[in-house]
């Protein structure tokens, strides 16, 4: 499952968070890359540094106040945000992210966009499966969160910067597809609370929900 949650942060919040991330010192992407990767990657990564623990403070905050988040990923720990730059000429060719990365498994990938699509020419995230590619160009502050076992790339960056935030979540349900059912009930508790509120029907639903990940969490 692709989902695309709008809104993780509000206009206000991707204003001072990009207008921070512009003024943070950028390093190489290729130097965090592996040997293949090195060969297809040209994008420039934040080095650490307090303003850039800030901004990712202020991200990792916002992601676990969203309920959409929340129910799409179950996250059970998350990587160290990274804050991406994308200037004319860059891209990252397709590419598969590490299984392993800062000690978890990546199930789920993520980019947080932080400039408004009309801001840049080109750097679409593009997903491919077996069948197709798809991209993805979304509205600053939007999230576009994916499998982390897809194939994908970064169209090259004609015109304009893109900056992003990315990383990575292990989900407490490894499984894709146990995640995705586990997601849509979270939605049928939802409408069925909003419909008739407290009942029998609620009680069973959210009896199975519990079970569910009872059997599935690790
Ligand atoms: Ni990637």
């Amino acid at each position: 499952m692709i989902i695309a949650i709008d809104d993780v942060l509000t206009p206000a919040e991707v204003a001072a968070i990009r207008a921070a991330a512009e003024d943070l010192d950028f390093a190489d992407g290729r130097e965090t890359a592996g040997p293949i990767a090195r060969t297809i990657k040209a994008n420039d990564q934040a080095r650490p540094s307090p303003e850039l623990d800030a901004i990712r403070g202020k991200v990792a905050a916002s992601l676990s106040q969203n309920q959409v988040f929340a129910s799409a990923a179950r996250p059970k720990a998350m990587t160290p945000l990274i804050v991406s730059r994308y200037r004319q000429g860059q891209t990252y060719g397709m590419h598969v992210d590490d299984a392993l990365m800062a000690g978890i498994r990546t199930d789920l990938s993520f980019t947080l966009f932080l400039c408004d699509p009309e801001t840049y020419q080109g750097g679409a995230l593009v997903i491919a499966d077996t069948a197709e590619e798809r991209a993805f160009k979304l509205s600053a502050g939007s999230l576009l969160l994916y499998p982390s076992t897809s194939l994908h790339r970064v169209e090259p960056v004609t015109d304009g910067a893109r900056i992003c935030i990315v990383g990575w979540v292990q989900s407490w349900i490894k499984d894709a597809a146990q995640r995705e059912i586990l997601f849509d009930l979270d939605r049928a508790i939802a409408d069925i609370l909003a419909r008739e509120g407290k009942s029998t029907l609620l009680d069973t639903m959210t009896k199975t929900r519990s079970n569910l990940i009872r059997m599935w969490a690790g």
